[in-house]
C-alpha cells in the first residue's frame, strides 16, 4: 500500500513538475488591453505598408489546377470538398479588373506594396509550354502597380499547382522539385528587373498538413509519413528557387524569401502533460521542422508512432533573404479534437472569436516576432487580417496587431513592413465565401467593392506612417 502510495506520489509530482517547467518555458501571455494604449505605436523610415491576395482566390477564370478541380469533387461520402460545394468561379474578377483595384491601392488605402501570387496553371497550362498572353497580362499588372507607386511583391506558390503537375504527384515525388524551379525561372526571367522581392512558396505547413494530413486540400491524402516528405520536398523546393534566381543575373539585386505561417500550440489546460505533449508534437512538425532547417538546415518532423523524418542539409541554412511571416492567431490544442472542418475552437475566456476557428491573439503577432528574431533576417509579414463578416471587430484587430508589431519592433524585431490580408473578400480554400477577409467588400453579383468601416483603422495608421522607401 505504501508503496503504490509512494509510486502515485512520484508519478503526480513528476506530472506537475513537467507541466510546471514547460509552462515557464512556453508562456501564453495575455495582454490586458484596457490598460494599453494602441496608439502608442513606432515605425521605422521606408516601412512597408501593404496589403495581400493570392491569384486562386480573387482573379476568377482559374479553372486548370488542382483546386479548381478539387472543388468541384466530392468527398467518399458525396460531401462537396468545399464548405457549401462553392467554387473560385469567377471570384473579384480581378483579373480584369486590377486597374481598379490598383486605383484603390494608391488612392483610398495610400499602400505602397502589393503582394500577389502568380498562377503557375496559367502560365504553364501544359507541361513545357508558357502561355505569352498571360505571361504578357502580368506584365501589365506589374507595370501597372509600378506606375502608381505600389511596389509588386511577387508569390511563385501559394497553395495551387498545374493539373499536369498534381498529377505527376505534385511536390511529392523529388524530381518533380526541377519543373518548378524551371517555371520559376522563366518568371524571374520576365520580371526579375521590375520586381523586387520574391516569396517562394507560401506556407508550406498548410499545403502538407491540410493536403497530406488532414486531407481537407488537395489532393486529400491523410497520411503522415506522406505529409512529412511534401514538406521536405517543399523546403528543397524553396532552396532550389533561391539558389536559381541567386545565380541569375540581377539576382543579387532582389530579396527572396520563403512565407511562414506561425501558429502557436498552447495546451487546453497547462496542467494537462497530454495537452502539453500534443502542443510540443505538433510545434515541432509545424513551426521547428520549418525554422530548424532555415536556421541551420535541419529538417525534423516526428510524430510518435506515425514518422520519424529527420534530415540534414546543412548547405541549405541561412538560404533566405527575408522572412515572410504570415500570423492569424494561435491554436489551443487538447485531446480528442476534431480533425475535420468545421473544426472547433477553443478560446480563453477574455477573448474575441473571430469567423474562422480562433480567436484574436495579437499576443502571438508579437510571439511570433520573437520565435523569429534569433533567425537574423528581416521579418516581412505577408498576411495578417481577419475574417469578420460583421466589420465589428476588424478595427479592433488591426490596431492590436499592429500595436503588437510595433512592440516586437521596439524590443529588437527587425520587421520591414506588414501585409494586410487581404484586399478584398475573396475565396477562402476549403471554407469557400463564408470568409470576408476583406478590407473591401466584394459584391459578389455586381463585382462592386466598398471599403469596410472597420479598414479605416488601417488607412489611418498608412497615412501616419508612410513615407517614400
Ligand atoms: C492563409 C493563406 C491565405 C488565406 C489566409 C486566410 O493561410 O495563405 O491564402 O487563405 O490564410
Amino acid at each position: 500500500m505504501i508503496v503504490t502510495i509512494a509510486i502515485v506520489s512520484l508519478l503526480a509530482l513528476g506530472w506537475f513538475a513537467a507541466c510546471w517547467v514547460l509552462s515557464q518555458r512556453h508562456p501564453e501571455p495575455l495582454w490586458d488591453w484596457d490598460s494599453i494604449d494602441t496608439n502608442d505605436v513606432e515605425f521605422p523610415d521606408g516601412f512597408i505598408w501593404g496589403s495581400a491576395t493570392a491569384a486562386h482566390q480573387v482573379d476568377g477564370g482559374n479553372e486548370n489546377s488542382n483546386w479548381s478541380r478539387w472543388e468541384k469533387s466530392v468527398d467518399e461520402k458525396g460531401k462537396p470538398r468545399v464548405h457549401n460545394g462553392d467554387c473560385a468561379g469567377d471570384a473579384a474578377d480581378h483579373w480584369n479588373r486590377f486597374p481598379e483595384d490598383i486605383d484603390m491601392m494608391r488612392d483610398e488605402l495610400g499602400l505602397n506594396s502589393y503582394r500577389f501570387s502568380i498562377e503557375w496553371s496559367r502560365v504553364e497550362p501544359e507541361e513545357g509550354r508558357f502561355d505569352e498572353d498571360v505571361i504578357a497580362h502580368y506584365h501589365d499588372l506589374i507595370d501597372t502597380l509600378i506606375d502608381a507607386g505600389v511596389t509588386p511583391m511577387v508569390t511563385l506558390h501559394h497553395f495551387t499547382n498545374p493539373l499536369w503537375f498534381e498529377d505527376k504527384g505534385g511536390f511529392e515525388p523529388e524530381e518533380n522539385i526541377a519543373l518548378f524551379v524551371r517555371f520559376s525561372q522563366r518568371m524571374f526571367e520576365e520580371f526579375g528587373d521590375k520586381v523586387p522581392r520574391w516569396c517562394t512558396i507560401n506556407e508550406c505547413g498548410p499545403y502538407a498538413v491540410m493536403g497530406y494530413g488532414l486531407g481537407v486540400f488537395p489532393p486529400g491524402v491523410k497520411k503522415f509519413k506522406r505529409m512529412a516528405v511534401v514538406l521536405y520536398h517543399l523546403m528543397l523546393a524553396h532552396t532550389a528557387v533561391y539558389d536559381m534566381i541567386k545565380s541569375m543575373p540581377g539576382g543579387d539585386k532582389v530579396q527572396v524569401g520563403l512565407v511562414k505561417n506561425i501558429f502557436q500550440f498552447d495546451p487546453l489546460h497547462r496542467w494537462n502533460l497530454f495537452h502539453w505533449i500534443l502542443c510540443r508534437v505538433a510545434n515541432g512538425a509545424y513551426n521547428e521542422s520549418i525554422l530548424g532547417y532555415i536556421e541551420r538546415g535541419e529538417f525534423r518532423v516526428r510524430i510518435p508512432t506515425q514518422v520519424n523524418f529527420v534530415r540534414h542539409n546543412p548547405e541549405a541554412a541561412g538560404k533566405t533573404d527575408f522572412i515572410g511571416l504570415n500570423y492569424y492567431a494561435n491554436l489551443i490544442l487538447s485531446l480528442f479534437m476534431k480533425m475535420e472542418p468545421p473544426f472547433e475552437p477553443h478560446a480563453r475566456q477574455s477573448q474575441i472569436l473571430t469567423d474562422m476557428p480562433y480567436a484574436i491573439y495579437a499576443e502571438g503577432f508579437y510571439r511570433a516576432f520573437m520565435r523569429l528574431k534569433p533567425l537574423n533576417k528581416p521579418i516581412i509579414v505577408t498576411e495578417n487580417g481577419i475574417a469578420d463578416d460583421k466589420d465589428d471587430r476588424r478595427a479592433l484587430w488591426i490596431q492590436r496587431y499592429i500595436y503588437a508589431m510595433s512592440q516586437a519592433i521596439k524590443d529588437g524585431a527587425d520587421v520591414r513592413g506588414y501585409h494586410y490580408w487581404s484586399l478584398m473578400d475573396n475565396f477562402e480554400w476549403a471554407e469557400g465565401w463564408q470568409m470576408a477577409f476583406g478590407l473591401y467588400e466584394v459584391n459578389f453579383e455586381t463585382q462592386e467593392r466598398r471599403l469596410r468601416e472597420g479598414s479605416l483603422a488601417y488607412c489611418d495608421i498608412i497615412a501616419k506612417w508612410s513615407n517614400d522607401e
